[in-house]
């Protein structure tokens, strides 16, 4: 990590690990599906170590899931201390990519081929994480939402609500 990746208090910027964590991902997953693609999603990153001017990042992917013409792609990242050899998980996060076709089309992928329990857990794991996903839009879908059903919850949170 070079000095130019470093934000206003010497680490290196959370937006830049993104961003290499997009590509690693892109890299897999079309390496998977034989096509380029796109990225439809990112699940939640927590950033739990800070990285620091002059440590080695090491970025890891697997391919988790395989839907129709979608793919989640589970990336992990590790720093590296050199001299110390101390190595840090900074972040793991989850990117569902979705292949193109030369006309930009979506494509169907190829299945995976699960041979471990690891395998099974990744794979499984992505399921009910999409599920959570579409709960959580329709739970909170702007056209059925009823904001008075909050109003309790809202009263222990650090907020003033006016004309609710
Ligand atoms: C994401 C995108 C490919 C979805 O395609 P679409 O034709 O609108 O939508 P579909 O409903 O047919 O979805 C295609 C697949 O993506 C999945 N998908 C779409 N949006 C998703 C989301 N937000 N999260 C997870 N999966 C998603 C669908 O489940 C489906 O998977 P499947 O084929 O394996 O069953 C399309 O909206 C797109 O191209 N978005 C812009 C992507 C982009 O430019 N990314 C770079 C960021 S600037």
């Amino acid at each position: 990590m070079l000095p130019s990746h470093s934000n206003f208090s010497g680490k290196i910027h959370g937006g830049y690990i993104l961003n290499l964590m997009d590509q690693i991902a892109f890299a897999c997953a079309s390496k998977h599906c034989g096509h380029y693609c796109v990225t439809a999603s990112v699940n939640k990153v927590d950033f739990l170590h800070p990285v620091e001017v002059g440590q080695l990042l090491h970025l890891r992917a697997s391919v988790n899931y395989t839907g129709k013409t979608s793919m989640v792609i589970g990336v992990r990242v590790e720093s590296e201390d050199i001299k110390t050899g101390q190595i840090n998980h900074c972040n793991s996060s989850y990117l569902t990519m979705v292949a193109k076709d030369d006309n930009g089309r979506n494509v169907n992928v190829p299945g995976l081929i699960i041979n471990n329990a690891e395998g099974v857990r990744r794979y499984v794991r992505s399921i009910w994480r999409y599920d959570e996903a579409k709960q959580r839009k329709a739970r909170f879908n702007e056209q059925t939402f009823k904001s008075e059903d909050y109003v309790k919850l809202l009263k222990e949170h650090n907020i003033k609500l006016e004309d609710v």
